[in-house]
C-alpha cells in the first residue's frame, strides 16, 4: 500500500496502516519532508518496534528507509548515558522529546562520520525531529537479512565487519556501542546499522563499549575476541 503524503490522509486510514507509531508531530515531520521533496510515496512499516519503526519510502523510484523514533513509548532514560560527555550534544534538555530528537540527530551525525571514514553503513539523507531518512539496504521491498537471520560464520565476513569497526574507531573516532548480529545486515557485504547509540572516543565508556562490541561479534563467529580487539586498536 503506497501513500502520497502530499495528499491528506484520513485519521482512520492512517491508524489502520501505521498503528500507533505516527503521532501528530511525527506525521507533521513526514509531511514537511515530503513537501521538501525528500520522498514521493511512503509505504507501511518494514519493521515496527517499541522504540523505533522503520518505514519504506521512495524518491524517483529509489527506495529510502525512514526510521522513526517513538516519542511516547521510547525508554528515553536509557539514552541519556550515551549523550553525556559528547560535545555535540552538550546543550540538550533532559525532557523526553529533546532527548529523542537528539538521539535521532546523533544517528544521522554518526552515519555521516562513518560514511566519510569508508564504513559500510546506510547513507544518511536528512533528519527532522524524530525522523531519519537514509539509503535503503535491501532487495526489492525487503531489507537485507540481519546476520542473526543467516547461518553465515565465515572468517571473511568477520574480517569485513572488524575492518569496519576499525575504520569507525581509527578514522571516525566512534565506537558503535550496540554491535551484534542484530545490527548487521548482510547484502553483497555486511553493513553496520543502528548507530544512534554510537559514541565518540571521548565518551567515558568508549573502551568498554568497544570491547563489548567485539566480544558480541566474535561470539557469533566463535572467534577469540582479544585477538580481534588488538587488530582494531593497533
Ligand atoms: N537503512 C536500512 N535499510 C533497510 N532496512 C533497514 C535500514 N535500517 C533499518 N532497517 C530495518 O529495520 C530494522 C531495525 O532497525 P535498527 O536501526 O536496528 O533499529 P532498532 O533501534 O529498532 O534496533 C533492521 O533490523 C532492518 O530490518
Ligand atoms: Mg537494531
Amino acid at each position: 500500500m503506497a501513500w502520497d503524503l502530499r495528499k491528506r490522509i484520513k485519521d482512520s486510514e492512517r491508524k489502520k496502516i501505521f498503528g500507533g507509531i505516527l503521532d501528530e508531530s511525527t506525521l507533521m515531520a513526514l509531511y514537511k519532508l515530503s513537501n521538501k521533496g525528500f520522498f514521493d510515496v511512503i509505504y507501511g512499516p518494514l519493521k515496527q518496534g517499541k522504540e523505533s519503526s522503520v518505514l519504506l519510502a521512495e524518491k524517483d523510484k529509489k527506495k529510502i528507509a525512514v526510521k522513526i523514533y517513538a516519542i511516547e513509548a521510547g525508554n528515553f532514560k536509557r539514552m541519556h548515558p550515551y549523550l553525556i560527555g559528547d560535545p555535540r550534544f552538550k546543550r540538550v534538555r533532559r525532557d523526553r522529546r529533546s532527548i529523542i530528537y537528539a538521539w535521532c540527530k546523533k544517528e544521522f551525525k554518526n552515519l555521516e562520520r562513518s560514511r566519510k571514514a569508508g564504513v559500510s553503513c546506510p547513507e544518511p539523507i536528512t533528519f527532522m525531529s524524530n525522523v531519519l531518512l537514509m539509503s535503503f539496504l535491501g532487495k526489492d521491498a525487503n531489507p537485507y537479512p540481519r546476520l542473526k537471520d543467516t547461518k553465515i560464520k565465515t572468517k571473511e565476513t568477520l574480517d569485513k565487519i572488524v575492518s569496519d569497526v576499525r575504520k569507525m574507531f581509527k578514522k571516525a573516532k566512534l565506537v558503535h556501542g550496540d554491535l551484534s548480529a542484530f545490527n548487521i545486515l548482510i547484502g553483497k557485504k555486511p553493513y553496520l546499522i543502528d548507530l544512534s547509540q554510537s559514541v565518540l572516543l571521548s565518551h567515558p565508556n568508549a573502551e568498554y563499549f568497544l570491547k563489548r562490541d567485539i566480544r558480541n561479534i566474535c561470539k557469533w563467529f566463535n572467534e577469540d575476541d582479544k585477538r580481534y580487539y588488538e587488530k582494531v586498536i593497533k
